[in-house]
């Protein structure tokens, strides 16, 4: 049956305009996670910057995953990362989104985002990189692993979760769910889109159907 449904082949995605397929392909995927990145350098310049490829890799040991474009230019992010062992992950809500979007902007690496933008680092405990004094749901990281994806020349970083702090018990549920939508966090639609979001339900876990 032929389908109504605008189709695009293989060879079609090759033969796209460049901006075009870009856009295209990092929609199609769905919505994506909207974070900061604090990090520090050894020369202690701060640095913040926004990743959409934040996942979870799993609760026990508490993990997550991220992706980073090929180091052919340098990755301040990346090279802080590596120097220091930590980085902080902070949601982006609505009211932020802005200066979190510019922070993609190509600095030099003795400039700190957060002297570009409004945005406030903080320093809590006795955890060396900076968190994003703005947003509500923040994790300290430490890095383990990274594993190059030879197919496209870039790395999953693999990191473990040290610290989780969240801002109030509006977000933070008594079964530890985290209700994202009170903490007015954002998620990325392609690769400059950001919406908001309305919480449908939750379900229960889900058991085969009896017979
Ligand atoms: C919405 C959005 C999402 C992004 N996600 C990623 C990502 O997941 N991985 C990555 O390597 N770069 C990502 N970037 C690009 C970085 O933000 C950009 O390269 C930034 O300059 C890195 O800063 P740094 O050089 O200070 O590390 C994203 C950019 C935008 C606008």
């Amino acid at each position: 049956m032929k389908s109504t449904m605008i189709h695009f082949s293989r060879t079609d995605i090759d033969k796209m305009d460049k901006i075009f397929r870009l856009n295209l392909i990092n929609s199609c995927t769905g919505f994506k996670s909207a974070n900061l990145l604090g990090t520090k350098s050894l020369n202690g310049v701060s640095n913040v910057a926004v990743f959409s490829s934040i996942t979870h890799l799993g609760s026990n040991p508490p993990l997550i995953g991220f992706i980073l474009r090929p180091t052919t230019v340098p990755r301040d992010t990346y090279r802080n990362i590596k120097d220091t062992g930590v980085f902080t992950v902070n949601h982006i809500n609505s009211d932020i989104i802005e200066d979190a979007h510019h922070t993609s902007a190509k600095y030099p690496d003795e400039v700190s985002e957060f002297t570009k933008t409004d945005l406030q680092e903080e320093f809590l405990g006795d955890f060396s990189a900076p968190f994003v004094k703005d947003a509500k749901i923040r994790l300290g990281c430490t890095f383990l692993n990274e594993y190059e994806i030879k197919e496209n020349d870039t790395l999953l970083l693999v990191s473990q979760v040290d610290h989780l702090y969240v801002a109030d018990q509006e977000i933070l549920q008594t079964d530890g769910w985290l209700k994202l939508q009170n903490a007015d966090t954002v998620t990325i639609n392609g690769l400059d889109g950001y919406a908001k979001t309305a919480l449908i339900d939750r379900y229960p876990y889900a058991r085969p159907k009896k017979e």
